[in-house]
C-alpha cells in the first residue's frame, strides 16, 4: 500500500513524532511506502509531495512544527478541490491518507471519506478542544510554556508591585488557560466558557494591592467580558474562524483605569507552538502514529486515533469534532478557589 501523510491547522509540537511514528511501523512492520503531502490539503490539491521513508524521519522527533509544513486551506471551498485530490492520489498511486490536524483538517477527513477516499485521522491541537480524546498531544507542551510564563512574570510583577496580565492562546476552549492558571498560581483566570465582569476583577486586583501584593490575571484569547468580546479586527480564515487577540490588552487597560495600579499585558501567542514537545507530549504523539498505521493496515478507514484512558483507541472522526470539547464549569470553578486576598 502508498499511504500519504499530511498536517493540517496551525502547527504543534508533536506532529513530527506522529509523522515518525507512522513511518515507521507501516513500513517496517507492515511493508508499506509513504509519501508525504506538503502543506495541509493544499498538497493534495496541488500534488505537492516530498519523501517520506525510515530515513527521513531521522532526528525529527523532538523538533516541534512539522517537517510536512501546515496549511489552513479547505478542499470544500476550493471549486474542484475534492475532485484534485482523488486525481492526484490516483496519478501518485496514493491509496490512503494519514491526516494529521484538529477540528478542520479532521473535519475535511470525515467528509472525504464519504466521498469515497480512505482517511484516518490523527487528532492534534494544543487548544485540547477535541472530543473523543481525553488529552490532545501539544497540550502538554503549550501548557508547560504558559506556566513557565507565569513563573518568571511573577517575579517581575512582585518585585514592582505591578498586575500583569497574560493572554493565553486557545481560541473557544479555555483548557490552556485554566491548566496554566492552575500551574502557574495566577489570581485570577479567565476563559471563553465563563463572561467575566471586569468591574469585579478590577476590584480584586485593587484589595491585592492595597494589601501590598501583585497579581497575575490569566485571560484566554476567547474569554470575553460579560460587556462583549474584544476583537483585534475581523479577519477570518477558510475555515470562518475570526483571528482572535487584543482581549489581554484590553484587561490590563481597564484594571488600570478601574484599580488605578500599574499594569502590562503579555502576549504568549505563537510561543505556545513552538518548539520541543514534551517528554509527554513525544509518547502520547508516537502512540497514535503507531495507531494510524495500524488503522490504515487494516482498511480501518474513516477512523479517528483518541487516547481514552491510557489507552489509545479508534472512534469515528466526526465524534471528535462534531462537538468542541470546552471546559464544563465546574472545572472552572477549581480555578475560582484560588481567587482570593
Ligand atoms: O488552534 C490552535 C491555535 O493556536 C489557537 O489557539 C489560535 O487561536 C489559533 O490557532 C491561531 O492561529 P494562527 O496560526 O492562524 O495564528
Amino acid at each position: 500500500m502508498r499511504i500519504g501523510v499530511l498536517t493540517g491547522g496551525g502547527d504543534c509540537p508533536g506532529l513530527n513524532a506522529v509523522i515518525r511514528a507512522a513511518v515507521r511501523k507501516g513500513s517496517k512492520e507492515f511493508g508499506h511506502e509513504f509519501v508525504g503531502f506538503r502543506y495541509g490539503w493544499r498538497g493534495p490539491i496541488e500534488g505537492i509531495t516530498q519523501p517520506l521513508d525510515w530515513d527521513s524521519v531521522e532526528n525529527i522527533l523532538d523538533q516541534g512544527g512539522t517537517i510536512l509544513h501546515s496549511s489552513r486551506t479547505n478542499p470544500y471551498k476550493i471549486e474542484g478541490g475534492v475532485e484534485a485530490i482523488k486525481k492526484n492520489m490516483a496519478a501518485l498511486g496514493v491509496d490512503a491518507l494519514i491526516a494529521i490536524g484538529g477540528e478542520d483538517t479532521l473535519g475535511v477527513a470525515t467528509k472525504l471519506t464519504a466521498d469515497g477516499v480512505n482517511c484516518v485521522g490523527v487528532p492534534k491541537t494544543i487548544d485540547n478542544d477535541l472530543s473523543g480524546t481525553d488529552y490532545t498531544f501539544g497540550f502538554d507542551t503549550a501548557v508547560n510554556i504558559a506556566t513557565e510564563a507565569i513563573d518568571r512574570l511573577w517575579t517581575t510583577a512582585d518585585s514592582h508591585d505591578r498586575c500583569i496580565v497574560v493572554e493565553i492562546m486557545g481560541r473557544h476552549a479555555g483548557w490552556m488557560t485554566l491548566h496554566a492558571g492552575i500551574a502557574g498560581g495566577a489570581n485570577v483566570t479567565l476563559i471563553p466558557e465563563v463572561a467575566f465582569d471586569i468591574e469585579k476583577v478590577a476590584n480584586f486586583v485593587k484589595e491585592r494591592k492595597e494589601a501590598g501584593k501583585a497579581t497575575i490575571v490569566a485571560v484566554s484569547e476567547g474569554a470575553h467580558a460579560q460587556e462583549g468580546m474584544v476583537l483585534k479586527d475581523g479577519e477570518v480564515d477558510a475555515f470562518g474562524h475570526v483571528k482572535l487577540g487584543g482581549v489581554g490588552d484590553w484587561v490590563a487597560k481597564e484594571i488600570k483605569e478601574r484599580a488605578e495600579i500599574e499594569t502590562r499585558a503579555i502576549i504568549l501567542g505563537h510561543l505556545q507552538r513552538g518548539g520541543t514537545p514534551t517528554a509527554f507530549d513525544r509518547v502520547l504523539a508516537t502512540r497514535l502514529g503507531l495507531e494510524a498505521a495500524a488503522a490504515v493496515n487494516e482498511g480501518d478507514f474513516g477512523k479517528m486515533m483518541a487516547l481514552q484512558g491510557t489507552n489509545v483507541v479508534r472512534i469515528p472522526i466526526n465524534e471528535g469534532t462534531d462537538v468542541l470539547k470546552t471546559v464544563p464549569v465546574e472545572r472552572y470553578a477549581d480555578a475560582e478557589v484560588f481567587f482570593g486576598v
